[in-house]
């Protein structure tokens, strides 16, 4: 494998984070990006999570984050997190509200 395409693997590697997804008590497990937002990851597994705005504005798309650091903290509504303007800086385990 050349130089260059083994450095960008080791750069996408850097990106993943593991996620665990709890909605309406079935956890799920999968894979993620750093790059993504919280709500882009769970619809990349394919799990159901409400979204309208998808600009930090109505609120449907808030989960809580039982573990799991966020980048500046995250985008916060009382004690949830808005998963449409947050992302994760490491693993992160979800709970859905619903
Ligand atoms: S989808 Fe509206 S706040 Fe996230």
């Amino acid at each position: 494998m050349e130089a260059e395409a083994l450095l960008h693997e080791r750069e996408a590697d850097s990106d993943l984070v593991r996620l665990r997804v709890t909605i309406n008590g079935h956890r799920h497990e999968g894979k993620g990006s750093k790059k993504l937002t919280i709500l882009e990851n769970i619809e990349k597994m394919r799990l159901p999570i409400r979204s309208s705005c998808r600009r930090g504005r109505c609120g449907s798309c808030r989960v809580r984050v039982l573990s799991g650091e966020l980048r500046d903290n995250g985008v916060r509504l009382n004690e949830y997190v808005l998963s449409c303007s947050s992302y994760l800086q490491g693993d992160g385990d979800i709970l859905l509200p619903y």
